[in-house]
């Protein structure tokens, strides 16, 4: 608690009325890879509570995104919202149904409940990192982005080594918001092969 409370970034998101301060997570990975324009189709997979989704619908003007995510997202002005588990292929299924075109970026920071031993989670949320990977394949346009949220240890150089088969480029990223005793990093994808 003391170290939430000390936390510039959480003080920062009050501040500019983000839900999480993952936003900022969000916001220096676009800094440094110059993600989001206007008009993109974003698909926001683990949104809630809604941060990464403030984010996008600030800066992509007449965009259009899609959240989901197994709890309930506080509604967010013109972002389509879909509860549901990733993994079920009604959700996906649903997502799709939801798009008419390929979209111009996949973003993810899908996390399982964390059961406090590392090794543990960072294979259960490297798994959630495959799926949406091999889901952004299907969905994504050949120049779009796939960013998700991947772990150290673990499932990571699996998750890297697909990625490069999968994408032209391939970048690991760990911003500086993203707190420094957790083994937390971004994967950031282009240009389908
Ligand atoms: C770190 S939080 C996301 C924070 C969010 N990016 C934000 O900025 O507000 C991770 C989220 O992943 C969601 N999640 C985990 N497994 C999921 C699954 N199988 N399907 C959908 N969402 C999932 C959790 O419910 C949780 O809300």
């Amino acid at each position: 608690m003391n170290k939430q409370r000390r936390d510039t970034y959480v003080k920062q998101s009050k501040i500019d009325g983000y839900r999480a301060r993952s936003a900022y997570k969000l916001k220096e990975i676009d800094e440094k890879f110059k993600v989001f324009k206007g008009g993109m189709q974003v698909i926001d997979l683990g949104a809630a509570p809604g941060s990464w989704s403030q984010y996008v619908s600030k800066v992509v003007k007449n965009g259009k995104l899609v959240s989901i995510d197994i709890k309930d997202i506080e509604l967010i002005d013109g972002v389509t919202q879909i509860k549901g588990d990733f993994t079920d292929i009604s959700t996906q299924n649903a997502i799709k149904n939801h798009l008419k075109k390929k979209v111009d970026a996949v973003i993810s920071d899908m996390a399982v409940n964390t059961t406090g031993i590392k090794n543990i989670d960072s294979i259960q949320t490297g798994e959630l990192c495959k799926e949406a990977m091999n889901f952004s394949k299907d969905v994504i346009s050949i120049d779009g982005y796939f960013i998700s949220k991947i772990f150290m240890g673990g499932t990571f150089n699996e998750i890297v080594a697909e990625g490069k088969k999968i994408f032209k480029e391939v970048k690991v990223f760990k911003p500086k918001s993203s707190r420094k005793d957790s083994k937390e990093s971004f994967i950031v994808c282009r240009k389908l092969r």
